[in-house]
């Protein structure tokens, strides 16, 4: 199941359906980058757009991180797999019952299914809210490498992560265990609002599988050359 192919992936970040697809447009029929489709897409147009932008060709990540308990996620992972995505995600906070539901849902009748990746703590819940709101204890850095191992104890695929935090996830629960990571910049892109970022290069070297760039290609005055500039510092292609 875990095919292990280094890839960018775009963040799809786009209001509407027909944002979207005039921003796919600009690629030529022959080149079909993996896709990321998060809640605001998907919200908004329904598994529909997911079908179209299957049907053009792209390898999808449905990034809708579900938690549930472990019937509902089971039953939703089921008909997310119908739409013939490639990747989900959930949170790992809904603990290996649920992972394990989720698994079994994904799973097609011919055995396969989409890659399973887990969400570890969001980046966006400082130590502060860890300790205070949500009542852990543990240092953030161990809570996040903790949840990938149970995680990776439970089958799941692999955990998104800061790419500055894949090599410690790759040594904690193996090698074949995916990183997914977000928060990729050009050493000459704006940075924005992302805070602990590398350049595509770096994350090949710290073990990154799946870089996710959103605005450094949706926003480039050439958003063709943004991906494959990301590509071949990534891959080396
Ligand atoms: O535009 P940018 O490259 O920052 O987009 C990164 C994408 O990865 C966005 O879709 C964002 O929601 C997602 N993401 C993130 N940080 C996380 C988890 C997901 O930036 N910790």
């Amino acid at each position: 199941m875990n095919m292990q192919k280094k890839d960018v992936m775009i963040a799809l970040d786009f209001p509407t359906k027909a944002d979207t697809l005039a921003f796919l447009d600009q690629f030529p029929a022959d080149e079909k980058p993996f896709v990321k489709i998060g809640m605001e897409l998907f919200y908004a147009e329904g598994p529909d757009v997911v079908r179209e932008i299957k049907a053009r060709g792209h390898k999808i990540f449905l990034d809708l991180k579900l938690h549930d308990i472990p019937n509902t996620v089971g039953h939703a992972m089921s008909v997310l797999s119908q739409l013939d995505v490639d990747m989900v995600n959930l949170h790992a906070a809904g603990a290996g019952e649920m992972m394990r539901a989720a698994l079994e849902g994904l799973t097609r009748p011919d055995g396969a299914r989409p890659l399973l990746i887990a969400v570890t703590q969001l980046t966006s819940t400082d130590s502060n809210a860890l300790k205070n709101e949500l009542l852990i204890d543990t240092p953030m850095a161990e809570t996040v490498l903790s949840y990938a191992q149970n995680a990776a104890k439970n089958g799941l695929d692999g955990v998104v992560c800061s790419p500055l935090e894949a090599a410690l996830v790759k040594e904690r629960c193996g090698a074949g265990f995916l990183t997914v990571t977000p928060g990729i910049r050009f050493a000459d892109s704006e940075v924005g609002d992302q805070k602990r970022i590398m350049t595509p290069a770096n994350a090949a070297v710290n073990g990154c599988d799946y870089l996710v760039m959103g605005r450094p290609i949706t926003k480039a005055a050439d958003p063709l050359a943004a991906y494959r500039r990301a590509v071949k510092d990534f891959l080396g292609k």
